[in-house]
């Protein structure tokens, strides 16, 4: 463990984890690291959880904004959340005590795009940033860092913290040195220039971040896991929502508006991206590029078997069986991946210019195409926007998947008007569930409705729909995108009262 941290002057600053969280003091903004439970520091945040805690039975105040690349672990945000030792959090959670915390108004949560983290950072709309706790895989003799199994936004919390706690993790493997492109060329307008990337697996930046030694206040070394979440093979609804996808990539192929390369993919997190991943493999499409945040299972199976050719992210979570292939085979993978900053791996301009097709996960859509990604019922945060707009506005093709119903078929995933908006009618291209898929590009609002109603909503609740769509044609005060708007967000205010939505429209 010793030869991971090869610069003297930091190998003199190891110390416990408890010793480095004293130095993280009460109302402290901290940059960890972290992106889709990979990558985030596993032994500082619980040890400051314990201090939190400490202090609170003392009844001292004790509360630090947390900040990150994405969502984290349970050591992490689940520990810190526990002690309410969280004031704000951004830019990003999946952890269900924040969650329950954000949504009983005990923590204060900035749900920003992925990419534009960095620069909100450097303008100084979160205030100044203190203390960075960044996991890496090692520290060269140069005191270099090799990142590890993500990057997010680590390389502006070095920048811009004025200390820096430092985690060596021995779990991650050190053949990861090499896979991270870590771009030093951003800037603030009007210094900006020209990204000269060009190809999704394109390397413009340094291997390795770059952090002054003398910022360092602690090194931590840990060997610990990330965090796994395995993925069940398809079931029947994801299955039937990635055969829409591929039948309609083929169509469009068919039609030449894509090639059988198709253009660079971005895919969101969970089972149903993973069973489009598992359709493409071995499909008629290829060789494949991904331009996209996070590499899930689906995508390595991509990599192993050639379908997919090379592949950009910021982050890798992996479940178990994956994390092991990827381990046993890193020396061929390191040559095909490209870890970024994830103002990189999201960057609108990037994802404009390459014309990236993004898949990602919604929890509803309304009939004329709008999303919303992060609110239940209008009001209750889920997880968070995360990159999903950064691709979903840039991309050449924007897809939204999802099960027509949620909660055991209780509520339609497709409604008069979305309780909260997260991609506009303008962004969205495709939506797609179980039942068929819509394709609204170059269709009007009512036309686009009558696609959504008949191909994506479930048979259960289309007849309501419709009823809806020809009530709102009769008496809506306009004919462009025609509401009543007495009656468009009831169908969730029922939802609350009745615990069902069946009784609507029937
Ligand atoms: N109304 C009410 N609740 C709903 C709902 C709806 N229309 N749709 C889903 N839900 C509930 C589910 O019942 C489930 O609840 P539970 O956790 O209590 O079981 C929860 O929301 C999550 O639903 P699930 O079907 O498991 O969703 P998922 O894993 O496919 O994720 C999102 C869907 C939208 C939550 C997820 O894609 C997300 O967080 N997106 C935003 C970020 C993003 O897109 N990131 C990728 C960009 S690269």
């Amino acid at each position: 463990m010793a030869d991971r941290i090869g610069h003297p002057g930091l190998a003199a600053k190891v110390m416990g984890a408890d010793d480095a969280a004293a130095l993280i003091g009460d109302g402290t903004h901290v940059g960890m690291s972290g992106f889709t439970g990979a990558g985030y520091p596993k032994a500082v945040p619980s040890a400051l959880a314990r201090r939190i805690a400490d202090a609170h039975a003392r009844g001292d105040p004790f509360a630090v904004g947390v900040w990150t690349g994405a969502s984290t672990g349970p050591e992490l945000d689940g520990a810190l959340a526990a002690t309410h030792g969280i004031d704000l959090r951004m830019p990003y959670q999946s952890d269900p005590v924040t969650r329950a915390q954000i949504n009983a108004g005990e923590m204060d949560y900035v749900d920003v795009h992925l990419s534009q983290v960095a620069q909100m950072v450097w303008e100084g709309f979160f205030g100044h940033l203190d203390v960075a706790v960044v996991e890496v895989t090692a520290v060269t003799p140069d005191g270099d860092l090799v990142p590890s199994t993500s990057i997010g936004n680590n390389k502006t919390w070095l920048d811009l913290a004025d200390r820096v706690i430092l985690e060596v993790n021995a779990w991650q493997p050190e053949a990861l040195d090499g896979v991270h492109d870590v771009y030093y060329g951003t800037a603030l307008p009007p210094h900006r220039r020209p990204i000269p990337l060009v190809h999704p697996a394109d390397r413009i930046g340094a291997p390795h971040l770059r952090c002054p030694a003398d910022k360092v206040v602690a090194v931590v070394q840990t060997d610990a896991p990330d965090r796994h979440v395995d993925f069940t093979p398809p079931g029947r609804v994801s299955a039937a929502i990635a055969g829409h996808v591929l039948d309609f990539l083929g169509h469009e192929v068919a039609r030449g508006r894509l090639s059988r390369q198709l253009l660079p993919l971005q895919s969101g997190v969970g089972n149903v991206a993973n069973a489009v991943m598992a359709g493409l493999d071995g499909g008629p499409f290829g060789p494949l590029t991904a331009f996209t945040e996070v590499l899930q299972d689906g995508m390595l199976a991509l990599l192993r078997s050639g379908t997919l050719a090379t592949a950009s992210a910021t982050a890798l979570s992996l479940g178990k069986e994956a994390l092991g292939d990827f381990r046993a085979n890193l020396a061929d993978y390191r040559e095909r991946l490209v870890l970024r900053p994830q103002e990189m791996s999201n960057h609108p301009e990037l994802v404009r210019r390459l014309g990236v097709i993004a898949m990602n996960g919604m929890l509803e859509a309304d009939i004329y195409g709008n999303v919303n990604s992060t609110h239940v019922m209008g009001s209750r945060i889920q997880n968070g926007i995360g990159g999903s707009g950064d691709f979903t506005r840039n991309s050449y093709l924007s897809m939204f998947l999802s099960p027509s119903t949620a909660v055991r078929g209780d509520i339609s995933c497709i409604v008069p008007m979305v309780s909260h908006v997260d991609h506009t009618e303008h962004d969205v291209h495709v939506l797609v569930t179980e039942h068929g898929l819509a394709d609204l590009r170059g269709l009007a609002p009512r036309q686009r409705a009558r696609q959504v109603i008949e191909h994506c909503a479930h048979p259960d609740y289309r007849d309501a729909l419709g009823d809806y769509l020809d009530r709102a044609e009769a008496g809506a005060t306009g004919l462009q995108t025609p509401h009543l708007l007495d009656e468009a967000l009831s169908w969730h205010v029922a939802y609350l009262r009745h615990g069902t939505m069946r009784a609507i429209g029937s």
